[in-house]
């Protein structure tokens, strides 16, 4: 039997719970990269899990991501180190290591480093001023270029050069992407879901004049 049709408007959307929204808008976006983002400031280690990873530009190479603000109820560690050192690195992980990642999004106090509070072992290389995770498959190492504080609703976008990849080998493809798939990177659906992607196509680069070509 087919399911009924969900329908919605802003005026339902407005009416709805503020934790039932969040829900069911964070859903929207779709299957997300989820990195954990590494910093440091002050003798402090801090590790967040962050899903709204953009790619903006690979000449230079750039990569956004977006920061809730301080709002004085909770502080915003990831957002505070990256001011002050403006330097971060992602670091992707594995679905084994799930439940340890989506950890990272307690609010541990400043004091606490959730490498260690959740399991994760900090690596230092040299060159990027704040830590890396040592298991990650993927480990990009950025340097902040641009800061804007979103006039809509406060939140922060971050604009990280990339300074610095780490990753196997053998996952470069040919043509110079990556095969995700061989780096095992798990994706984040909502605030909740972990998932590793199991089917995928490729394709050439689309033309108009020429039918397309499946890999
Ligand atoms: C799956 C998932 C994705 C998240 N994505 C973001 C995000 O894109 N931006 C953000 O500001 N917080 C995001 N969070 C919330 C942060 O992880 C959480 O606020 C964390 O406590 C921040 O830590 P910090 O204060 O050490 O920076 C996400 C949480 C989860 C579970």
């Amino acid at each position: 039997m087919n399911s009924p049709l969900l329908q919605l408007n802003a005026e339902a959307l407005s009416e709805m719970s503020n934790s039932w929204r969040a829900r069911l808008i964070n859903s929207l976006p779709g299957y997300k990269s989820g990195m954990l983002v590494g910093t440091y400031e002050s003798g402090s280690a801090n590790l967040a899990i962050i899903s709204s990873h953009f790619h903006l530009g690979s000449n230079p190479a750039l990569l956004g991501m977006i920061l809730r603000p301080d709002t004085g109820k909770g502080e915003r560690h990831t957002l505070h180190n990256v001011l002050k050192t403006e330097c971060w690195t992602l670091n992707g992980f594995r679905l084994d290591s799930a439940a340890q990642a989506h950890q990272t999004s307690a609010p541990y106090a400043k004091n606490v480093s959730e490498f260690s509070a959740c399991g994760f072992d900090a690596e230092w290389r040299i060159g990027t001023d704040a830590p890396y995770v040592k298991s990650s498959p993927l480990q990009v190492g950025c340097r902040l270029r641009e800061h804007q504080a979103l006039n809509i609703n406060g939140t922060h976008l971050l604009i990280g050069e990339v300074t610095a990849l780490y990753c196997a080998a053998d996952a470069q493809r040919d043509d110079g992407s990556l095969d995700l798939a061989k780096l095992d990177l798990a994706t984040v659906s909502g605030l909740d879901t972990y998932s590793e992607p199991g089917k995928s196509r490729r394709f050439d680069l689309a033309r108009v004049d020429t039918p397309l070509r499946e890999q």
